[in-house]
């Protein structure tokens, strides 16, 4: 069985594919066009995927009918067309909690970082205006006793409000399409609607799972409804806020991804921007080579999926 995959992955999910016997196929260079993409995938039973610059859409679907199983290098799974390949009895792997904790640190970092506007007094010494001391320049904000609200609160989520209550004693409040009952319980989260969620958080951070319904949900209107030292942090995906609309913003996805560098938002000294580096730690990665990987292995042995995003294909096939 043939197993495209796009980019290199660490070492130990390509080990365990080539001990299970599967043939691995990488590209001869970095950065394939669409059509080159295209071609490898026309040519594979199953592709790894990493990045989400190219969509698996009907075209591709129609494109590459030789595809049988898609094994995501990412929890995230908004560039498939999931009802296409569901209908198509394609399972489509994903790598969900090996990254929550690396995920959910880098919303505390940029949560702190944008708090004490960590980047824009870095450029200042950077740019040889550290200045002499200012008792009221470049103040930041303490994040004590102050209210974090979590837009979707699964496992990433999760992990960001219990940091935030063992720091800095921050009361949870969450927005969400079900109870979360293990966080009101264990950190005494509390469920609100959108509208409370959006006008009562002290910082809002965005972990919920991307769909087209939330395309530039977090937008000027809204932020307008948020007090005025209001935090945003989006850790999730670029799409979720209209990047114009960002006032004090603090950003681990940006919309597109990658931004400019003429972006004037870089300019604002409440701001924090990071290229989308949530699960980037060598343990998380190598996590995810390892649920990729193991996702391949169990389609090459006919088993199901360990983690798979539209598992209704597997009953699909018995009925
Ligand atoms: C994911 O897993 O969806 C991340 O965005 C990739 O780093």
């Amino acid at each position: 069985m043939k197993v495209f995959i796009n980019k290199r992955i660490p070492e130990t999910g390509i080990k365990m594919l080539e001990e299970a016997g599967l043939e691995i196929i990488l590209p001869e260079k970095e950065n394939l066009s669409y059509e080159e993409w295209l071609h490898y995938c026309k040519n594979t039973d199953v592709v790894l995927n990493i990045g989400s610059e190219f969509k698996y859409d009907k075209n591709f679907f129609e494109a590459c009918p030789n595809v049988k199983a898609i094994a995501l290098y990412s929890v995230g799974f908004d560039h498939v067309d999931i009802k296409e390949a569901s209908r198509r009895h394609i399972p489509v792997g994903n790598t969900p909690d090996v990254l929550s904790r690396a995920t959910s640190d880098v919303a505390f970092l940029l949560m702190q970082s944008v708090a004490r506007r960590a980047s824009y007094n870095f450029r200042k010494v950077k740019d040889g205006n550290w200045g002499s001391f200012d008792p009221l320049h470049a103040l930041g904000q303490e994040l004590y006793g102050k209210t974090l609200g979590i837009f979707g609160l699964g496992r990433i989520g999760f992990e960001m409000a219990e940091k935030s209550k063992k720091a800095f004693g921050m009361n949870i409040i969450y927005h969400n399409r079900h109870h979360n009952e293990e966080a009101e319980q264990e950190l005494g989260a509390a469920y609100v609607s959108f509208e409370e969620l959006i006008k009562n958080s002290d910082v809002l951070s965005v972990h919920a799972a991307f769909t087209p319904e939330h395309t530039e949900l977090f937008n000027y209107p809204l932020f307008e409804q948020m007090k005025p030292d209001a935090i945003f942090i989006n850790t999730a995906r670029g799409g979720f806020h209209n990047q114009k609309d960002l006032y004090q913003a603090l950003v681990d996805v940006t919309n597109p991804e990658p931004m400019s560098p003429d972006d004037p938002i870089l300019e604002l000294s409440s701001v924090c921007i990071l290229p989308h580096i949530g699960s980037a730690t060598v343990e998380a990665r190598n996590g995810m080579a390892r649920l990729a990987a193991g996702n391949i292995i169990a389609f090459s042995k006919n088993e199901k999926m360990p983690h798979c995003a539209n598992s209704e294909v597997y009953s699909n096939h018995s009925s």
